[in-house]
């Protein structure tokens, strides 16, 4: 099993490697895929560090280029980058797309996003590969390898969305970033996060999908122990396209001084849907107080109830009878 796994492994960077050759001297990469991502701004030292590529919009260009070098097409399949129709012939899952390699937190290559270029709606904006024996998505973080040594470093993680996120985070100087692309996060990526830094800081986009993307995974952050800040992008803003509209230095300005503590980020959120209805206020606060209950760390959870009486107007005496409560329930 060790071997075939390290069967995949070869294959995935021959076709890293393959997908990178095409875009920087394939006439179609070039002339389609690295003009794709010269035009979203992105520089090509980053293109380089990221190792991204262009899938030829062909049905066997990654077979016959991989078969030639003597890859053999049992692990193109099982590794997803080639996929076997009714009649069992094999064709080129991803065709025509600005190519992501997925790294591992060891730096191999386990998968790919594929990034249309079309604009056609009823096109998936991004094909990923399958689940695989190397590739597992719910424990891969897109960008831990780039950043690992950074978030060690700065003891801080930011979490963003998308692949584009975390290169402009890059771009801008910002390496301690890493994606959940794909899933919606889960338990095992946060433990990842856990090995390198206690401390969390969303940075998801700026629309109705990116704050409840935000709210649900605070809870989970703060369930597995960890410490979490979120901070909004304005007008359906995300990382990317943020930094592409100020500039690197003032994106860096404006994530190192506009993060939130959890409290503050969901009463500001649920505050703006409830206006001055007392019933609903009251659900705010209780909803607030769930999540403090899912801290693991009495001291650290007392604290916050202090806070969030402040900020709510409410006796801490009151909050502290809810958490318990809440607590006791889990019991
Ligand atoms: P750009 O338009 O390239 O900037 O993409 P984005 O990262 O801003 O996309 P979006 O915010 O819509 O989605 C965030 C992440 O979810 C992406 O980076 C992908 O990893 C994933 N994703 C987005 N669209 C799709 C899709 O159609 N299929 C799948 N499987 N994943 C997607
Ligand atoms: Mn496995
Ligand atoms: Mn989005
Ligand atoms: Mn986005
Ligand atoms: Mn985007």
């Amino acid at each position: 099993a060790q071997n075939a796994r390290e069967a995949l492994y070869i294959v995935s960077q021959y076709a890293a490697g393959f997908f990178s050759e095409q875009l920087w001297n394939g006439s179609e990469g070039r002339a389609v895929g690295l003009s794709y991502f010269k035009e979203r701004g992105f520089r090509e030292d980053i293109i380089r560090k990221f190792e991204l590529g262009y899938s030829p919009d062909s049905w066997d260009a990654l077979i016959n280029a991989s078969k030639a070098a003597g890859h053999r097409e049992a692990y193109l399949e099982s590794t997803g980058l080639v996929v076997k129709n009714e009649k069992g012939k094999l064709y080129d899952r991803f065709r025509g797309r600005v190519m992501f390699p997925i790294h591992n937190f060891t730096g191999r290559v386990i998968g790919f996003g594929g990034r249309t270029l079309k604009t056609d709606k009823n096109v998936p904006k991004y094909v990923n590969s399958p689940e695989s024996d190397i590739y597992h998505k719910s424990n891969v973080l897109y960008g831990l390898y780039h950043a690992k040594k950074a978030i060690r470093d700065l003891d801080n993680c930011y979490l963003v969305e998308g692949y584009a996120d975390v290169l402009s985070a890059h771009q801008a100087g910002v390496e301690n970033v890493v994606a959940s692309s794909g899933t919606s996060l889960t338990t095992e990526q946060i433990r990842l996060i856990g090995r390198f830094t206690q401390n969390v800081t969303m940075l998801y986009d700026g629309d109705a999908a990116g704050i409840k993307a935000s709210l649900r995974g605070l809870d989970m952050i703060l369930e597995e122990g960890l410490n979490v800040k979120v901070l909004n992008f304005p007008d359906g803003h995300d990382p990317d396209s943020y930094m592409h509209l100020v500039g690197a230095g003032a994106f860096k300005h404006y994530i190192e001084n506009n993060r939130k503590d959890f409290i503050l980020f969901k009463a500001d959120t649920l505050l703006k849907e409830a206006g001055n209805d007392p019933i609903k206020r009251a659900g705010i606060i209780r909803d607030i107080v769930e999540s403090i209950a899912k801290i693991p760390d009495n001291i650290k959870a007392s604290v916050f109830i202090r806070e969030c009486s402040h900020l709510l107007q409410v006796e801490e005496r009151i909050l502290l009878t809810e958490l318990n409560s809440m607590r006791a329930a889990k019991f």
